[in-house]
């Protein structure tokens, strides 16, 4: 059904789904469920949980997330097997309101290398998977995947095929980021062309980022009749990523003039829910990136600080409090009550349990004594830490290090375990966070590949609070510690402890490798 109202754009989150299935950026079931709670309080229309058919730790999370998150339409993708449809319909169906997200390739580059099926063959799984799709749910949603490489008349038999089975949107991805701005919004205007009924289904784009149009191209799809843009929170996603959702949600806000159009984005949830995204997977947002980069709003030259400085839209087509982005000067110190506190995370525009509160204001005072003045950035990554304390086996009870110019570093680290060891271990190494790096994984007995290791500091001055943030690979996973500290080398070896103490406490519950949707992968069954 096309929306009620055709001025507005319905926004499609898939940061969970094609998100989540780029390397870096996995997220364990209640980082997922954090993150959908946010999307929810943005004001995205529907949330692509997960391809529940991948795994059953992917089902699970799908149907939790379809129980306990109120307000979007959940949706769960699935290829056109029956199976893989029924496993999307069983986690999706406690949402109040949920859709099934079927797809097959029609690309003749798909069809014939990757599928092995002729076009007539694709049209009938193609019509299967939707009808059966629709025997178990009102809201289906057909992909065409590959569409922008596919012979439009075919494309369009497809969409046709897919309209009459009971498909309610039609998405039609640019799956390897390939199309131009011109040429998509010209495949839009052929489907309003050629195919009937298309008038009584939501138009959806699907863009990748590869040569960094994904952006472009969707907002040229909308402008040529799409009403669904499927994106993700800081444009994650496979390859290059997906369509920035922060970037289409201001473009249509900013330029609403132009479009004509306008969304349901909060969109002064947008920085909140882009920090969120990349303190759980530490994927940190470029500075320079628009809207959610640290230097989006900021003004570095004189002229353009002059201008400013006379009025704002001289250089400014966005106000940083558009977005959320409200950071004060205002600083906290030791003596600043819980009250106080609460108010900036307010203002900061994050919401937080009694439960966290508590923790934030412990972990805050501790803090301050360390440190003079706390200002925002401090204070944000202590909220955006309050949910996320692994549990785990060892806790780092001290830590000794030395290193100087010229001669092997060393660390001596003292380990607690919940069954009431304590360990004391030293090792030497290429600097001290390597020689502690060693005496963890000595004593835990853990032999890790270190894969990436960053270091960032969450505001400005001397006594600034590092972020480490730390990716190791074990047995082919891969696991993420992070950890914030006013001591680069303790922030680093809590961040190690982390992910080491991740990976204990995951043996036991080994989950199968994620299922990613790669070319064998995308099989449809004979008999769907
Ligand atoms: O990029 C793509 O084609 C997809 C589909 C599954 C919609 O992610
Ligand atoms: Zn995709």
């Amino acid at each position: 059904m096309p929306t009620p109202d055709p001025t507005r754009v319905i926004i499609f989150d898939t940061t969970l789904r094609d998100g989540e299935q780029s390397p870096g950026c996995s997220m364990t079931p209640p980082e997922k469920l954090r993150l959908a709670k946010a999307l929810a309080d943005l004001g995205v229309d529907v949330i692509e949980a997960g391809f529940p058919a991948a795994s059953q730790g992917d089902w699970e999370s799908v149907q939790t997330i379809a129980r306990e998150v109120h307000g979007p339409i959940i949706c769960g993708l699935a290829r056109c097997n029956r199976d893989d449809i029924d496993k999307a319909y069983s986690a999706i169906k406690d949402a109040p309101r949920h859709r099934i997200h079927v797809f097959l390739a029609t690309s003749a580059i798909h069809r014939e290398h990757k599928l092995n099926m002729a076009k007539n063959e694709i049209l009938k799984a193609a019509v299967e998977g939707v009808r059966y799709a629709k025997s178990l749910c009102a809201d289906v949603e057909f992909s065409p995947e590959d569409a922008s490489r596919t012979e439009l008349e075919f494309l369009a038999e497809v969409v046709s095929a897919v309209i009459e089975a009971g498909a309610t949107t039609v998405n039609c991805p640019d799956t390897v980021g390939y199309t131009t701005p011109i040429e998509y919004a010209e495949l839009f205007g052929y489907l309003k062309q050629h195919v009937k009924g298309i008038e009584n289904v939501v138009l959806s784009v699907h863009c990748h980022d590869d040569l960094g149009m994904a952006v472009a191209n969707s907002l040229s799809a909308v402008h040529a009749g799409a009403r669904q843009v499927e994106c993700t929170i800081n444009g994650i996603g496979e390859r290059a990523g997906n369509c920035s959702l922060e970037e289409v949600a201001m473009a249509l806000k900013t330029r609403e003039g132009f479009y004509g159009l306008h969304t349901g984005i909060q969109t002064t949830r947008l920085y909140p829910t882009s920090r969120l995204l990349s303190t759980i997977t530490g994927m940190m947002v470029p500075r320079n990136k628009a809207i959610v980069g640290e230097n989006a709003f900021a003004h570095e030259s004189g002229i353009h600080q002059h201008g400013m400085l006379k009025h704002h839209s001289t250089y400014e087509i966005m106000r940083p409090q558009d977005v959320g982005l409200s950071r004060t000067n205002l600083v906290l110190g030791k003596h600043s009550g819980r009250h106080a506190l609460r108010d900036r995370i307010k203002d900061l525009g994050y919401e937080l349990s009694e439960a966290d509160l508590n923790r934030v204001f412990t972990d805050f005072k501790a803090l301050a004594d360390k440190k003079k003045e706390l200002f925002d950035g401090d204070i944000e990554a202590l909220v955006l830490r309050a949910g996320e304390h692994a549990e785990g086996p060892w806790a780092l009870e001290a830590l000794w290090t030395s290193a100087t110019s010229g001669a092997i570093a060393s660390a001596v680290v003292r380990l607690a375990h919940k069954d009431g060891r304590v360990v004391e271990q030293g090792a030497t190494g290429d600097g001290p966070v390597d020689s502690a790096f060693k005496a963890i994984e000595s004593v835990t007995g853990t032999a890790v590949k270190l894969r990436s290791y960053e270091v960032r500091s969450v505001t400005e001055g001397e006594d600034a609070q590092g972020e480490a943030i730390v990716n190791v690979l074990y047995n082919e996973r891969s696991y993420r510690g992070a950890a914030l500290h006013t001591n680069i080398i303790e922030a680093s070896a809590h961040a190690f402890l982390e992910a080491i103490n991740q990976i204990l406490s995951s043996r036991s519950l080994a989950r199968p490798a994620h299922a990613q949707l790669s070319a064998d992968s995308n099989s449809v069954q004979a008999n769907p």
